[in-house]
């Protein structure tokens, strides 16, 4: 059986519950070993990553986001569907709410963000109208259930992290019309697009930014509000996958 689809955990998704048979493998690949979990869901296989490790071990500046779609893609992998927790710049985008990113503003500072670094690898200058796949980002909206509000387009900005932005940060991102915050979409969703893959993002909305919040940000609002909200989140992927 071929190895079709995968899911990237973010932030609180860290086991593949709606997969049965489970397997592990390691896959190595020219930037580092990468261990999946591979499962079964309606006669499909599906690869699991989580993103941050088990435990959320490691920060968003040190995922090794090459040797993650690299993994992928040696197992064959066609189409990723990642989550995503995120920060809201927008009163209309509440936490618990899902947003279908369909835009990105790179703000990372210090990441590898291509296979292709010249030499025998060569250069490719990559078309991004389309960052994320828009037939996934359709079929996704028309799946959803009623009872999840789903956004069906979000401009994501991708900060450096692991700290979170100052209120002067969110400010200006507003002024560039972002609407959700994160710190990993950038270079993820670039690399899978390098390898042809198509990639979709479920960004989860946990908490308002900085400075629109009226509370400081702890990573604990974070994982709470995903707690809350993760049999949504796994309802919506078990309907996905069984399109
Ligand atoms: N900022 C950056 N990343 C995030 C946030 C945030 O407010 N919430 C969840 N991930």
């Amino acid at each position: 059986m071929k190895i079709d689809f995968a899911v990237i955990g973010g932030t609180g998704v860290y086991n593949p519950k709606m997969l049965t048979n489970l397997k592990i493998v390691d896959e190595d690949t020219p930037y580092g070993k990468v261990s999946i979990t591979i499962g079964e869901v309606f006669s499909k296989k599906v690869a699991f990553l989580a993103r941050h490790g088990q435990g959320h071990s490691v920060p968003p500046h040190l995922i090794n986001y090459r040797a993650n779609i690299y993994a992928l893609k040696n197992l064959g992998v066609k189409k990723i569907i990642a989550t995503a927790a995120v920060g809201s710049l927008r009163e209309d985008l509440r936490p618990g709410d899902f947003v279908l990113l369909d835009q990105f503003i790179d703000f990372t500072k210090n990441r590898e963000q291509t296979f292709y670094e010249g030499g025998e690898k060569g250069v490719l200058h990559l078309d991004m109208t389309n960052p994320y796949c828009p037939e996934t980002r359709n079929l996704i909206a028309q799946v959803c259930p009623k009872d999840i509000t789903l956004h069906p387009k979000g401009n994501y900005i991708c900060t450096e992290g692991p700290r979170f932005e100052t209120p002067a940060e969110i400010k200006m991102f507003s002024l560039w019309n972002a609407d959700v915050v994160g710190m990993t979409s950038v270079p993820e969703v670039v690399l899978a697009k390098e390898l042809g893959m198509c990639y979709a993002s479920i960004a989860m909305v946990t908490n308002f930014a900085a400075g629109i919040s009226q509370n400081e940000l702890t990573h604990a609002e974070v994982t709470e509000t995903m707690a809350q909200n993760k049999e949504k989140l796994q309802d919506l992927l078990m309907v996905v996958l069984e399109n």
